[in-house]
């Protein structure tokens, strides 16, 4: 077996199966980082300021320090040092200035203090008796109205796009905008750090253990070795929990300063501020195209909005290269300052606001074409990565589209505004293409083949709750030919072969290469000793292979072989263990093929004007991932992402008060999302089967983000068919279509 071979066909691989860690979940069993519980243990509660834009003239603790149960206080005189990492150093950070380092305040809500206490009681008692005083007060700039700081960077460039716009007979030229918008897991991120005099052990709610390691160790200034991070299971973060935030080097700074184990549990309302957010994002698209709606300019200029301790960027133009074919193209970034938060990557980052201009502003040409929408895609589809100038490993958007467009009953779309109704509720049809990256990250994984026929596999990888666990013993035990029953996964320990993060849709794909590797490697031990065994007396090692954990002769069809647990147990010998390493993809010099996968989405909208009530009716999602290992927790993620998406289009938004830089709905009650009252009647999933084995064996590539990639321009492209009103900046207010 070789990592070239395609594994997609294996048993077991693309086989519903439901979460083998449900049960531990809906029984209360599974651990989230905040049930851990320790002897001893203290509780921190940080102080906030109440600035966005000043300095802390004076803090005074002395009545909290005096309040009962209270064991410290710190502040930014007190804290001892924390330290900066280095770029050379790769980790991934987002709010680079550790927590109290100075007396600046630069958003609302930053953490100016923590009160250390032997009850979380006690703690938010003396948190709230800590009085901050500030100077230098100025009014905080949250504006939503966006110019670029600085001149903006061409980011990918072809053609005349210029030229080709002014001499193009149709064009449109309009600016989008989405809103900050703030990761809401039901868990929220926490934190639980013990320190032995040489050693961290923190328990955290991350998507990236190894890296998470690493961050801490050297924001501690203690060895890599000496930090052991540990998240056992995630109630999810999308993106928000992807890299270290600061309450986790209080939490860490306080155990080793008191010697006791400390946990610090973020607020909801802390969520808003102090754990990152997707930063609001305006986007002007310029599109011209021929008469028969050949695209021939596609301009894109893009600003963001960033707080001042990061250098994040909303990469709005990150598939703009590549989704349609025009000579003539043009993508710019820039971004712009604010005294808000740290912005950080939440589910679909970039192409999420990026796809929502651009597929707009697709629906917005088909209307000035008087061209069907979906013919309009079809009529742009590029025969290469046009950006690259490369191939790509597999691209299906013309069947997602067409497929789709068949499902949905597309073809009696009357294309006049208003022009179906039931009724007194107008239907509105809209439409809208979705892309995410494939890539790998750097992968260990350890496959150990016991001789009662079990399996066990380790990786430092982790389940953000999309399935990794399920995932990964579906793949484990197709390649050793077990039930997956037989396989226990360990996982969620930074002590474990470094795995991929949970992150960019590239767990699963970035595993299937350690994987592989990992079994070939226990399969070559066990050929040695199934060469001793009476069954294959008188054959060399060299003459056996091991397909699916039977060992057999080259001559011999697999099920002609000795299953693993047979040699190993006839041997006595109680195991064998094989360690697999994947490679990263990112940075690789000319790649062969550009690696997408692509979809559509199709939505019916009810607009009710009479009642002034906006619903989704309905959506049909065709998704080109590849190979789906488990079609169960697979279209779980892309329907997850539907109603993501339906929260993105017509309720999520974070606001920011203009006189003192708070989030003003900060809290579930405020910030709307979808509830189950907004979910549509009919969501249906269709995935197409093309294994892209030029991207892994297994064939499959991710799911985690691509769902929330244009659902949001397919709802307003419906809200559009429906009222005649375009909605541009989202998300969509019922005052807007009235
Ligand atoms: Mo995803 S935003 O890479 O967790």
């Amino acid at each position: 077996m070789s990592p070239s071979d395609n594994l997609s066909t294996l048993p077991i691989i693309g086989r519903p199966h439901k979460r083998i860690d449900g049960p531990l979940k809906v029984s209360g069993t599974a651990r989230y980082a905040a049930d851990f519980h320790f002897h001893d243990l203290v509780y921190a509660v940080p102080v906030c300021a109440t600035i966005a834009n000043g300095r802390i003239a004076n803090i005074d603790t002395s009545s909290a320090a005096r309040m009962p149960g209270v064991r410290k206080i710190y502040t930014h005189e007190n804290i001892g040092t924390f330290y900066h990492v280095s770029k050379a150093s790769k980790v991934m950070l987002d709010e680079k200035r550790p927590p109290l380092e100075d007396n600046q305040v630069r958003y609302y809500g930053q953490y100016v203090a923590l009160a250390v206490a032997d009850t979380y009681e006690h703690a938010v008692a003396a948190a709230r008796a800590i009085k901050a005083t500030y100077a230098d007060v100025k009014a905080p700039s949250v504006s939503t109205r966006l110019s670029a700081d600085k001149p903006p960077e061409k980011q990918t460039e072809r053609g005349d796009a210029d030229g080709a716009f002014e001499h193009a007979p149709v064009k449109i030229d309009q600016t989008y905008s989405t809103p900050t918008e703030t990761h809401n897991p039901i868990e929220l991120h926490a934190s639980v750090a013990l320190w032995d005099g040489s050693h961290f052990t923190l328990y955290e709610t991350t998507q990236a253990i190894m890296n998470y390691r690493a961050v801490m160790a050297q924001m501690l200034g203690v060895p890599t070795d000496n930090v052991r991070v540990i998240t056992e299971y995630l109630g999810t973060g999308f993106g928000g929990k992807l890299w270290p935030w600061p309450q986790a080097l209080l939490a860490a700074a306080a155990a080793r300063d008191l010697h006791q184990p400390v946990k610090l549990v973020v607020s909801r309302e802390m969520m808003f501020h102090n754990v990152g957010h997707r930063p609001h994002t305006q986007q002007r698209l310029r599109l011209a195209a021929e008469k028969d709606g050949r695209l021939v300019s596609l301009r894109q200029d893009y600003i963001d909005m960033r707080g001042q301790l990061s250098d994040y960027q909303e990469d709005c133009g990150e598939a703009s290269g590549f989704m349609y074919s025009t000579a003539n193209l043009r993508v710019t970034g820039a971004y712009t300052e604010r005294n808000v938060g740290t912005g950080t990557s939440m589910r679909g980052p970039g192409k999420v606001p990026g796809s929502f201009g651009l597929e707009s502003a697709m629906d917005e040409l088909a209307i000035a074409l008087n061209m069907d929408p979906v013919a309009l895609r079809l009529k742009n589809e590029p025969e290469k990565d046009e950006e690259k100038n490369i191939p790509f490993s597999s691209r299906h958007l013309k069947e997602c589209l067409t497929h789709g467009a068949e499902l949905f009953g597309w073809s009696r779309r009357n294309p006049a505004a208003g022009s179906m109704r039931d009724g007194d509720t107008v239907l509105g049809w809209g439409v809208a293409a979705c892309n995410w990256m494939a890539a790998r990250f750097n992968a260990e994984a350890k496959i150990t083949l016991f001789g009662d026929g079990s399996v066990r596999v380790a990786s430092g990888t982790q389940d953000i709750g999309t399935g990794t666990y399920t995932v990964i013993a579906q793949m484990a035990a197709a390649l050793a030919g077990v039930d997956v029953d037989a396989v226990k996964v360990v996982i969620g320990d930074s002590d474990l072969p470094p795995g991929p993060w949970s992150g960019g849709s590239m767990a699963t794909g970035s595993m299937v290469p350690a994987l592989v590797q990992a079994i070939e490697q226990a399969g070559e031990q066990l050929k040695t000793i199934a060469s001793e065994n009476e069954s294959f007396k008188g054959v060399e090692a060299k003459e056996l292979v091991f397909t699916q954990g039977k060992v057999h002769r080259k001559d011999q069809r697999p099920d002609a072989g000795k299953h693993f647990r047979d040699i190993l147990s006839s041997a006595r010998v109680a195991q064998v263990e094989g360690h697999g390493k994947g490679q990263s993809t990112f940075g690789q010099k000319n790649p062969q093929y550009s690696m997408q996968s692509f979809g559509a989405h199709f939505v019916e909208v009810a607009w009710q004007p009479k009642l002034a009530r906006l619903r989704v009716n309905r959506t049909v999602t065709v998704i080109d991932a590849g190979r789906i290992i488990n079609p169960l927790t697979g279209r779980n993620q892309i329907e997850g992402a539907v109603v993501m998406g339906i929260g993105m289009a017509m309720f999520e938004e974070t606001r920011y008060d203009e006189r003192n830089g708070k989030a003003v709905n900060s809290n579930l009650a405020d910030y709307l999302m979808t509830s189950h009252a907004d979910m549509p009647e009919q969501m249906e999933v269709v995935f197409l089967d093309y294994p892209d084995t030029k991207f892994n064996a297994m064939g499959a590539r991710g799911i985690g983000e691509i769902g929330l990639t244009g659902i949001a321009a397919a709802i307003t492209n419906a809200v559009y068919h429906a009222t005649g009103v375009r909605v541009r900046d989202l998300p969509v207010h019922i005052e807007d279509l009235l």
